[in-house]
C-alpha cells in the first residue's frame, strides 16, 4: 500500500548534541579530551537517544581561540587523536545508525596558517588577497572604526608590509578575503574533503560575518550600550556583518553539500529573526538549519517567549525547518540563567517545541557554570576584557560522568577545573535516580521519538500570560500533545479559554504528577512542566467562565 505519509531527514526528526571535546572525555591523562573519549561514551549518547553529534573545531590550530583558529583545515590537532582515530570515530558513530557534524570555520583562518603566513609575507605575495588587507588613514589610525568581538580594534597592523589586516575575533583570526573566488574555491574544497570520507554535515561557524561592506563604511554607534557589556556592542555591526551577498555564497556551500546524500549545514548566526530566516535562503537553497538562538537570548519571560516562538512559526516559509537552541559553549548554561528547576522546564519547551533540538553536552545532567578564579581563565573573552564576566569558561568545564576522581573525565589535571559538586551531579548518579535532569531528559527524548505529533507534528498556540505558556502539538491522524509550562517559581492556574480537553500527564517535571488525569484547567506548580496526551481536545469560541477558588 502506499503511504503518503511525509518522509522526514534525519535532521528533521532527529535531535543534535554538542560535544566540546576539549572536555567531555580524556583517555590519555592529559587533562584535555579526545576523540577517543567520544568514541568511549558513543554508549551513553546512544542511550540518550540522540541522531548527531557535532564536534565544535578538532583541527590542528595555535588554540588561541581553543580550535576556532585554525592553521590546517584538513588534520586533526594531535592531542585530540589522529586522522585515524577520527575515522574510526566516524565509523563507529554510523554504525551506532547515528551521524558526526564538524565544525566549518570558513570566516577566518589562525594567523600561523600558511595561507596567512605566505598572505603577510608581502604586498605582492598571490595569496595577499586571501586575507583583508587595508592602508591606514593619513594619521596612520585604522580604516575604518570596526571592532574585534573579543575586544580593541578589528583592525592590527602590520609592522613588515606597512598596512593593516582584519580581524573580526582575536588578532590570531585574520579574516579571509570572501570576495576573493579563490579563498571561496579553497573552502568549498574543504567541505568536500571531509563529505568525501563520510562526514555527514558542518556547523558554519560565525558565518553572518563572512562578508563585509565594500566601501567600509564606520559602524554607527549602539545608542543602547552598557558599559557592563562586551566592548564589541559600542557599535552596531550594520557594515561589518549580514551583507547582501552573503547569500550567494552559503548557496554555494548547499551546492556542495547537495552533491552528497543528506548532508546538513547549520549556520552560527545571531540575527533578529526575519534577517536570520533568509539564510534558508529562496525555496531553501541555502542553510538547512540557521540557528536560533532566540531562547538563549531573550529574558526568561513567558509572554515574550511566547510572542517570539509565534513569530518565529510565523516568519518560516512552509519548508524551512525550524530549530531550537538553549545553551553551547559561548552562553551561560541554562541551569545558571534560569535556576535548576526552570532548566528542566527549559528542557521541556527544548524538545517539545516544533523543530530540531541541539543540546548542549552536560545540560542533560544540569550542569551549572562553574566560577573560574581569574588567574585560572583561559577562554580569550575572558582574558581580553576582564572584569565584565565574558568569559565562556565556565559553561565549558570537563563533563561530569561519575563520582570518580575529576568526575572521571580524566586521570590527569583537568585543562579548566570541575565543578566541585560533581559527585552529586554526574552521569551515573543521575541515572540511577528518577528524578534528576538526566532522566526528564530520557524520558522526553524517548516520548519525542515515539510520538510523530511530538517529533514532526504541527504547533499550535493555546495560551499564554505572565507566567505560562501552553501549546498543542499534533501531527495528521495522531494522537495531540498539550504541553503546559510554568516559567516562574509561583504556582498558577492554566484556564485556557480557547479549548477543552481531557487527557493524561505522561511527563512532568515533578514527577508525582505524572499518569494524573486532567480536563480543562489545571493548577501548577511552580517550575512545573507538563506533557498532557490528549484523549480529546476541541476548540471553542469561548469557553463559559471557570470557577475558580473564592477567596473568603
Ligand atoms: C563562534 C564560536 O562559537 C566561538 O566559540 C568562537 O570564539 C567564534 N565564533 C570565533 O570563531
Amino acid at each position: 500500500m502506499q503511504s503518503n505519509q511525509k518522509q522526514y531527514l534525519w535532521w528533521q526528526d532527529g535531535i543534535i548534541y554538542q560535544v566540546y571535546p576539549r572536555s567531555y572525555q580524556d583517555t590519555n591523562g592529559d587533562g584535555v579530551g579526545d576523540l577517543r573519549g567520544v568514541i568511549q561514551r558513543l554508549d551513553y549518547l546512544k542511550w540518550l537517544g540522540i541522531k548527531a553529534i557535532w564536534l565544535s573545531p578538532i583541527y590542528p590550530s595555535p588554540m588561541a581561540d581553543f580550535g576556532y583558529d585554525i592553521s590546517d583545515y584538513r588534520g586533526i590537532w594531535p592531542a585530540f587523536g589522529s586522522m585515524a582515530d577520527f575515522d574510526e570515530l566516524l565509523q563507529a558513530v554510523h554504525a551506532a545508525g547515528m551521524k558526526i557534524i564538524l565544525d566549518l570555520v570558513p570566516n577566518h583562518s589562525s594567523d600561523e596558517h600558511p595561507w596567512f603566513l605566505e598572505s603577510r609575507s608581502s604586498r605582492d605575495n598571490p595569496k595577499r588577497d586571501w586575507y583583508i588587507w587595508k592602508d591606514a588613514k593619513a594619521d596612520g589610525s585604522p580604516p575604518n572604526n570596526w571592532l574585534s568581538v573579543f575586544g580593541g580594534s578589528a583592525w592590527d597592523w602590520d609592522e613588515k608590509t606597512g598596512q593593516y589586516y582584519y580581524h573580526a575575533f582575536l588578532v590570531k583570526q585574520p579574516d579571509l578575503n570572501w570576495r576573493n573566488p579563490e579563498v571561496e574555491k579553497a573552502i568549498l574544497d574543504v567541505m568536500r574533503f571531509w563529505l568525501d570520507k563520510g562526514v555527514d554535515g558542518f556547523r558554519v561557524d560565525a558565518m553572518w560575518h563572512m562578508v563585509k561592506d565594500l566601501q567600509w563604511r564606520d559602524n554607527p554607534r549602539n545608542p543602547d550600550y552598557k558599559d557592563w557589556m562586551g566592548t564589541y556592542e559600542q557599535l552596531l555591526p550594520v557594515y561589518s556583518t549580514d551583507q547582501p551577498e552573503m547569500h550567494g555564497i552559503v548557496a554555494q556551500m548547499r551546492k556542495v553539500l547537495d552533491q552528497y546524500d543528506q548532508r546538513l549545514m547549520i549556520a552560527e548566526i545571531y540575527l533578529p529573526v526575519h534577517r536570520l530566516v533568509a539564510y534558508y535562503g529562496v525555496q531553501e537553497k541555502e542553510a538547512h538549519l540557521p540557528f536560533n538562538f532566540m531562547l538563549i537570548s531573550l529574558p526568561w519571560d513567558s509572554r515574550q517567549i511566547a510572542a517570539a516562538i509565534d513569530e518565529y512559526e510565523g516568519v518560516l516559509a512552509q519548508d524551512d525547518q525550524p530549530n531550537w537552541v538553549i545553551g553551547n559553549h559561548d552562553q551561560p548554561r541554562i541551569t545558571s540563567r534560569v535556576g535548576a528547576g526552570q532548566a528542566k522546564v527549559a528542557a521541556m519547551l527544548l524538545l517539545t517545541l516544533r523543530g530540531t533540538p541541539t543540546i548542549y553536552y552536560g545540560d542533560e545532567i544540569g550542569m551549572r557554570d562553574v566560577p573560574i578564579p581569574p588567574h585560572e581563565v583561559r577562554d580569550p573573552q575572558g582574558l581580553n576584557m576582564p572584569g565584565k564576566n565574558l568569559s565562556r569558561d565556565p559553561e565549558r568545564t570537563p563533563m561530569q560522568w561519575d563520582d570518580s576522581i575529576n568526575a572521571g573525565f580524566t586521570q590527569g589535571e583537568p585543562w579548566l577545573r570541575l565543578d566541585r559538586a560533581f559527585r552529586r551531579h554526574n552521569v551515573k548518579a543521575e541515572k540511577s535516580s528518577d528524578i534528576s535532569s538526566l532522566h526528564l531528559y530520557k524520558k522526553l527524548i524517548e516520548l519525542r521519538q515515539q510520538e510523530p505529533s511530538l517529533m514532526t507534528g504541527a504547533y499550535r498556540p493555546v495560551y499564554s500570560d505572565h507566567q505560562l505558556i501552553a501549546y498543542i502539538r499534533q501531527a495528521e491522524g495522531q494522537p495531540g500533545f498539550l504541553v503546559v509550562l510554568n516559567l516562574t517559581h509561583r504556582p498558577c492556574y492554566f484556564t485556557p479559554t480557547t479549548i477543552r480537553f481531557t487527557g493524561v500527564i505522561v511527563i512532568d517535571t515533578l514527577p508525582e504528577q505524572e499518569e494524573v488525569s486532567v480536563k480543562d484547567t489545571i493548577n501548577l506548580f511552580g517550575d512545573e512542566g507538563m506533557v498532557v496526551k490528549l484523549d480529546d481536545w476541541q476548540s471553542v469560541s469561548s469557553n463559559p467562565p471557570h470557577e475558580l477558588p473564592v477567596l473568603p
